[in-house]
């Protein structure tokens, strides 16, 4: 979306409106938020996704009180069972957008937010009742409804103790402020520790989309441990003019000014700007531990590959992570060296995550491919951060 111009997302506001009136302060009741919704995957593609090793899935089942937790992959045998029955049941799967374009695009009408804060987009699908129980969570999120209705209650309560011996965080007392029923394309905004309860109407679908809020001390041990990996440091301690010790129970002062010399001097190496914004770079990109990235069947040659690129275009595979950080760019975890006449197009794949080729037609700004982002770009290809887009005529979300 444009940024100053004001959308149904959020509810007829500017996102900069957005983001200094709600933003990490209070909830936002969106209706229509995405009028005539498509979601991205149908209920029964859930069903599947959640069946699948790859897939992170859950299955929580209420039986009255008590709450059962199970991770996936979820059987569709399971699933069949629960839908016969009548206890409420959900299943959530997270990082859907690492299975689908289209979930993929959903996550890009959130694009006036950094990518380096999104965290995932999860979805759930609920039978009649269904539901994970009242809890908070630490990170921003929006609900947006798909199929069906849900219940939505929530409570701005300083009580966030928890209900013992459950598998699940579960508020042991949840007294609702305000409550709405969502239906398709609403969405609901709501900032970390707001308490709330999401009961399925119908069977329903909701699509969250997280934010991550790195804590700083992981921030930090990142940095630390990416520095000690680096550390290689000459020298060692030496005695000259050293004289006979009064207290041999004492470090001599000679002792203590050159191993704290050392010290001060690695680290005031590892404080340099750059080194940090490094570290933060390759923090910001590390994939989730789960994910694996498939490389090409077979090694395309640096000068088919320029080829293919410059007519089809590029895009990047569903679980890469890139970002611009201070003057460098980071992919999945790494350092990506670029050259400076190629950071427009890296920032724009950065941005959109696509590169179109010439068979996209004349769009406006279109990349050149020289051979030095040609190379950059096959390097990315190699190691299954990046793909070709498919030859014109195929659907894009293949
Ligand atoms: C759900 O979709 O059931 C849970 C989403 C949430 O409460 O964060
Ligand atoms: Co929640």
């Amino acid at each position: 979306m444009a940024h100053n111009a004001t959308s149904t997302l959020l509810g007829g506001l500017t996102a900069r409106e957005f983001l200094r009136d709600y933003w990490q302060q209070k909830p936002l009741l969106v209706r229509g938020a995405i009028p005539d919704f498509e979601e991205p995957i149908t209920a029964r593609e859930v069903r599947e996704l959640a069946a699948r090793e790859e897939a992170l899935s859950r299955l929580v089942v209420r039986y009255g009180r008590q709450w059962t937790l199970e991770h996936g992959p979820i059987r569709a045998r399971r699933l069949a069972g629960l839908m016969r029955g009548n206890v409420p049941w959900t299943v959530l799967v997270q990082d859907v957008q690492h299975h689908s374009y289209e979930a993929h695009d959903l996550l890009a009408r959130f694009n006036f937010l950094s990518s380096a804060r999104i965290d995932d987009l999860m979805v759930s699908i609920a039978s009649k009742g269904g539901g994970v129980g009242p809890h908070v969570d630490s990170y921003d999120v929006f609900l947006l409804q798909g199929t069906g209705r849900r219940r939505w209650r929530i409570s701005r309560q300083e009580d966030l103790a928890l209900a013992p011996g459950l598998p699940l965080k579960i508020l042991k007392r949840f007294r609702a402020e305000e409550e709405y029923v969502l239906e398709k394309g609403d969405m609901l905004y709501l900032p970390p520790q707001v308490a709330h309860h999401g009961i399925a109407i119908d069977e329903c679908v909701t699509w969250s989309i997280g934010f991550r809020a790195p804590r700083f001390q992981e921030v930090v041990e990142f940095h630390l441990d990416a520095r000690r990996d680096a550390l290689s440091i000459d020298g060692q301690y030496r005695d000259p003019g050293i004289l006979p010790s009064v207290h041999p129970g004492t470090v001599s002062p000679a002792m203590q000014a050159s191993l704290v010399k050392a010290m001060s001097d690695a680290s005031s190496a590892a404080r340099s700007r750059h080194l940090m914004l490094h570290d933060l770079g390759c923090f910001l990109t590390t994939p989730k531990p789960h994910v694996v990235f498939d490389t090409p069947e077979s090694a395309m040659t640096a000068f088919a590959f320029a080829r293919a690129a410059k007519t089809r275009g590029v895009r990047l595979t569903l679980a890469t992570r890139l970002l611009r950080c201070g003057k460098g760019f980071f992919v999945n975890g790494g350092p990506l060296p670029v050259r400076a006449a190629d950071a427009d197009a890296l920032q724009r794949l950065a941005d959109t995550r696509v590169l179109p080729g010439a068979q996209r037609g004349r769009a406006p700004g279109r990349i050149a491919f020289g051979p030095s982002l040609c190379r950059t770009l096959h390097e990315m290809h190699a190691t299954g951060a990046l793909e070709l887009l498919p030859p014109a005529g195929e659907a894009l979300d293949e």
